[in-house]
């Protein structure tokens, strides 16, 4: 009963399970007022599935949600008047225009013909979806249904906008365009929640960041925070020709000052808290009788602080995304 005016969304103890997988173990968050929260994790981390609770498209096993002091589970239809909705997959209508579509949103919402109508016409321009106004949904480019699935959504002028993947799988130019309203939106006011896998999008865009990894919040943490873990932390990307493992190993022994891992069967990853030799651990390796084919320091950004938090390789969990079918 925390009473909280300045949460938007309030989180506690969400569990869901599918038949045979537990898509989400005991979630907790609360999201200020205004805030952008991002959510951010790999395939099948239950982003999608939180996403899903918190906007009352699949109802929790356990958990109370509230948002904007809303009880979810006793006033649901209050709750959504609250929100602006952007699912991974369009709810859009193929077989009417943007236009249409957008004005039909404005109706479900209870906005008058003459309000939905300019409404309509203003996201259609700040989205610049104006010359495709007139055409089917159906006809739009990957990139064209995004832009305008997010403006339905924000046809009512929604105090909080859920996104899943707002940039996943669209054009660069359509994925900047979409951030940068995003940050506008956050900077007029809206609270955002935000599903992403793209660590530099979180990093750039969001106020604070939750990791989850397997149906749980490893970490949360506002943005500046995560970043300020980066300054003093050196890291080294080497890559040999094979035997990664072994040779990571016999590194780790000699300089026990360095974090090393084998990351593959060729690559070796090396971390420091103080600036690391490159001379001396390729002759060191080559001296193992190791091919080193490239050694470089990588600036230490968000993406080494997510690596350290989950384990997960942040570049496998683009690749694997983008085979997943997001590729634009
Ligand atoms: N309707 C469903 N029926 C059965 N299992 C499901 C269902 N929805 C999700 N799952 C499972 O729950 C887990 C979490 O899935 P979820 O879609 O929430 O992950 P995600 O983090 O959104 O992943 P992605 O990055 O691929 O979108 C996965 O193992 C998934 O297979
Ligand atoms: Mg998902």
């Amino acid at each position: 009963m925390t009473a909280d005016n300045q949460a938007a969304i309030e989180v506690h103890g969400l569990f869901k399970r599918f038949v045979e997988v537990q898509a989400v173990s005991g979630v907790d968050f609360d999201v200020r007022k205004g805030e952008l929260f991002g959510f951010l994790g790999p395939n099948g981390a239950g982003k999608t599935t939180t996403i899903n609770m918190l906007t009352g498209l699949v109802r929790p096993d356990t958990g109370t949600i509230r948002i904007g002091g809303i009880d979810c589970s006793h006033n649901p239809k209050a709750a959504q008047r609250l929100m602006g909705i952007v699912p991974d997959d369009s709810n859009l209508y193929p077989e009417l225009t943007g236009f249409e579509n957008l004005c039909f949103c404005g109706a479900l919402y209870g906005l008058r013909k003459a309000v939905r109508q300019a409404r309509a016409r203003e996201l259609l321009d700040t989205f610049s979806l104006v010359e495709a106004a007139g055409r089917k949904f159906g006809g739009y480019s990957k990139g064209m249904k995004r832009k305008l699935t997010i403006a339905a959504a924000l046809i009512h002028d929604p105090e909080i906008l859920f996104l899943d993947e707002p940039t996943t799988g669209i054009d660069v130019a359509a994925a900047r365009q979409i951030r940068q309203l995003l940050a506008g939106l956050r900077g007029a006011g809206t609270t955002i929640f935000l599903t992403t896998h793209y660590i530099e999008e979180a990093e750039r865009l969001c106020n604070r960041i939750a990791f989850i990894v397997s149906g749980r919040i490893v970490r949360t943490d506002p943005v500046t925070d995560l970043l300020r873990q980066t300054s003093g932390l050196h890291v080294m990307q080497i890559t040999v020709s094979s035997r990664a493992p072994a040779l990571c190993q016999a590194l780790a022994g000699a300089f026990p000052r360095l974090k090393c891992a084998a990351v593959s069967d060729v690559q070796i990853r090396v971390e420091a808290a103080e600036p690391v030799r490159v001379g001396e651990l390729v002759h060191f390796l080559e001296e193992r009788g190791a091919e080193v084919t490239e050694a470089r320091k990588i600036q230490p950004s968000l993406e080494e602080v997510f690596v350290r938090i989950t384990g997960i390789e942040a570049a496998a969990m683009k690749r694997e995304k983008e085979k997943a079918g997001g590729g634009s």
